[in-house]
């Protein structure tokens, strides 16, 4: 049984890889990257492949059993014809089965919800192949939160518009050890999973942020319109405002939905506190 996995270059894709490398062995692992050298780490044989060429997924996809379809990053138009060119190319080639990883969200109302409609479109596409497929919707990854302690710190608070919002947070190792146990168990074929972590609200997450770090953060809420405006000037307008989508998603409650993490997984999802001590413990 060979399995690929797309956009292994990134840190998505390589959890999922590394967690398929434990369970079948790297001989039996293919990772697919735009950038092919920055996923040569991994050890497993690589394959070229730039979601806008369906000739490299032509050639990356064969032999192939099964394939890890992580969405991509680009202009959520353009994204649908991108994962399109890998589906089309599976079937092409013999692949049984399709495993995309697409998104918790609210499908209307927020400056997010075009990329989770394109999500939505590509769920329908993978359903329509004809091949043995499983959706995961991914909830929110926890890590970014991690990734800007410093300039949380920096400015003693977490500020953003989720207000009171629950957000069933997730990590990418989480999802990394779920998605291969997806790719490999028949009994998820034809299921859609919500791969979330308990729920909780900003003033929760910087209190467990506090306990493990030891450092003295709060919570403070702003509108969506004050939060737009400063992730936009931050940032630029399209991720600015996508940013301001999320939180206004989480504020909206389309963060807050019962997860299947368990059923997917075969067992319960890690903790937010163990979550946050591996990242430390990695980080250091
Ligand atoms: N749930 C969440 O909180 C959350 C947060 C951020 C993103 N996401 C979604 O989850 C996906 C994976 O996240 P991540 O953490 O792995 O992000 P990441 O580390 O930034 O990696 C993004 C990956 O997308 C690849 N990529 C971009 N355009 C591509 C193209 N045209 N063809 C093939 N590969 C392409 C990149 O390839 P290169 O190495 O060649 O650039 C890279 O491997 C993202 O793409 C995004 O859709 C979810």
């Amino acid at each position: 049984m060979k399995i690929a996995v797309t956009s292994a270059s990134g840190k998505l894709g390589a959890e999922i890889v590394q967690n398929l490398i434990n369970e079948i062995g790297k001989e039996n692992v293919i990772g697919i990257a735009r950038t092919t050298k920055k996923a040569e780490h991994l050890g497993v044989e690589i394959r070229e492949g730039d979601y806008n060429n369906r000739a490299q997924f032509d050639l990356a996809l064969k032999g192939v059993d099964a394939v890890l379809l992580v969405s991509g990053m680009d202009d959520p138009q353009k994204r649908i014809q991108q994962h399109r060119n890998v589906i089309e190319a599976a079937k092409a080639n013999g692949v049984k089965k399709i495993v995309y990883t697409s998104i918790i969200g609210a499908e209307e109302n927020t400056a997010f919800s075009p990329i989770v409609q394109s999500n939505r479109q590509t769920e329908e596409d993978v359903k329509a192949s004809g091949l043995d497929w499983v959706i995961g919707r991914n909830g929110i990854y926890i890590e970014p939160d991690l990734e800007y302690l410093e300039n949380y710190a920096t400015e003693g608070e977490i500020r953003n518009c989720a207000g009171d919002g629950l957000c069933g947070y997730t990590s990418r190792a989480e999802l990394g050890y779920a998605y291969a146990q997806m790719l490999l168990k028949e009994e998820h074929n034809q299921q859609t999973y919500n791969l979330a972590g308990e729920a909780i609200t900003q003033t929760q997450l910087a209190e467990l942020i506090n306990a493990v770090y030891g450092t003295h953060l709060t919570y403070n809420a702003v509108s969506v319109s004050a939060y737009e405006a400063e992730r936009k000037a931050a940032l630029g307008d399209f991720i600015g405002s996508v940013i301001a989508g999320i939180y206004e998603g989480i504020k909206i409650g389309a963060q807050h939905v019962p997860s299947d993490y368990e059923k997917a997984a075969g067992r319960a999802h890690k903790s937010h506190v163990e979550i946050i001590k591996a990242f430390k413990k990695r980080e250091l």
